[in-house]
């Protein structure tokens, strides 16, 4: 079981959990490599994004027409053509074969890649037997404290499906790099597990699944957070849309911030850190887990989507307009006032140490964050982190935590049983 209040131990590797094979070995030490790369002393947290290829030699904007837009990946194979050389690949509108991973343009991806697939879990693994008991005896928890278990896995359990259907249906046939998609397809995965983990939540506890599920057509503070995010997967989505415009690359990159940086790296964070409290508490501690799994996934989906974001103005510089960044500096602070409306939704009243003008606080301290992690000026000058412990469980715990409980034989792991 997860221990809350442990120090943070940096990687340290409990007994037992030794790397049996050099898979293994180069996996753990990539995933130590990078966060170790990704600290920041001031913080300590891993929210930096990968420093940027080096951009070709700026030239003037050619965009490809519409429809010379980039590979799919399923074209004709053209026997004795040229062999694909690491130029020839670029983020987005590549004509070149989609289907060779290598030669690595971005090394970067490729890790994320490695990384994700180090950190894999499953939601059947976390012992839930303490949450189902809490769940079901008459004053274990508070009026208070049961809405903001239903409301989050309201929001989260369809959030999710709404980011990876984004990812399958639009966002993958647009990035035309190989190496990125490699790593998309393993975010997609992740996606799936997270739609499922709280799948199961509301199983353990015997929710309402209906009420649950339905949430996002019910509740107006999830409600509107989902369909803000609708607007930004819509024209990308449309199977006609084309990339090989200033005007459609805009669009994509817009589209891509409002995924990464906005939804998953904002509107996420009122619930990880209402959770997380919890289980800081010893309350719901198996829910909490599951959730401190997938804050730790979406921790490095964010990241990665901030580095495709940033590979992609250094390649096309004439996208990153004034007019495109108030244009984007405008949404995200749209997005906050959201998020501050889903925070005193969720909890009217002051509970767990917590009140929603902390979460105003803090929500502001993110879009600080992410302007700067996207090259835009910080938006609220002076917010601070009132969750630095927030910080902590992001970067370190979960590593250390993780790898105490894994099991050695994965394959059996997801049939594990806890009596
Ligand atoms: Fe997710
Ligand atoms: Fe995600």
């Amino acid at each position: 079981m997860l221990n809350w209040d442990d120090p943070l131990a940096k990687f340290k590797q409990p007994a037992g959990a030794a790397a049996n094979t050099d898979v293994e070995r180069y996996a753990r030490a990539a995933a130590a490599a990078e966060v170790l790369a990704t600290l920041e002393p001031t913080t300590g947290t891993a929210e930096k994004a990968t420093p940027v290829a080096a951009a070709p030699a700026p030239a003037a904007p050619a965009p490809a027409a519409p429809e010379q837009a980039g590979a799919t990946g399923l074209e004709q194979v053209e026997f004795g053509a040229r062999r694909l050389a690491v130029d020839d690949k670029q983020m987005i509108n590549c004509r070149a074969d989609l289907n060779q991973l290598v030669p690595f343009k971005y090394k970067w991806a490729w890790q994320k890649y490695l990384n994700a697939c180090a950190n894999h879990w499953m939601p059947q693994e976390i012992n839930m037997t303490a949450d189902i008991a809490l769940w079901k005896s008459r004053d274990g928890l508070t009026d208070d404290e049961r809405m903001i278990i239903k409301r989050n896995l309201g929001f989260f359990s369809t959030a999710d499906s709404l980011v990876a259907n984004n990812l399958v249906l639009a966002v993958y046939r647009l990035i035309t790099n190989p190496e990125c998609r490699q790593y998309l397809l393993r975010q997609a995965f992740e996606e799936a597990l997270h739609t499922h983990a709280y799948q199961y939540c509301v199983e353990s506890l015997g929710l309402d699944e209906a009420e649950i599920f339905n949430m996002y057509r019910e509740i107006p503070a999830v409600h509107d957070k989902a369909s803000w995010a609708m607007r930004f997967t819509e024209s990308l989505g449309d199977p006609t849309f084309r990339t090989g415009t200033p005007e459609a690359d805009q669009r994509l990159l817009r589209d891509l911030i409002a995924f990464y940086v906005v939804f998953e790296g904002i509107f996420f964070y009122v619930g990880f850190v209402q959770i997380l409290s919890m289980g800081r508490r010893n309350k719901m501690t198996g829910v909490a887990e599951q959730f401190q799994y997938i804050l730790r996934d979406e921790s490095m989906h964010m990241n990665f989507g901030i580095d495709v974001i940033n590979q992609i103005k250094v390649e096309n510089p004439h996208l990153w307009t004034e007019d495109f960044q108030r244009e984007i500096i405008s949404l995200i602070r749209e997005a906050i006032e959201f998020e501050i409306s889903y925070a005193r939704d969720t909890m009217p009243r002051g509970i767990l140490g917590l009140n929603a003008n902390m979460f105003e606080e803090y929500l502001q301290y993110i879009a600080n964050r992410r302007c700067a992690q996207i090259g835009l000026a910080e938006q609220y000058p002076g917010a601070s982190n009132p969750f630095p412990w927030m910080s902590e469980i992001i970067d370190l715990k979960k590593e250390k935590n993780f790898f105490e409980t894994r099991v050695t034989e994965y394959q059996t792991g997801g049939a594990l049983s806890w009596d």
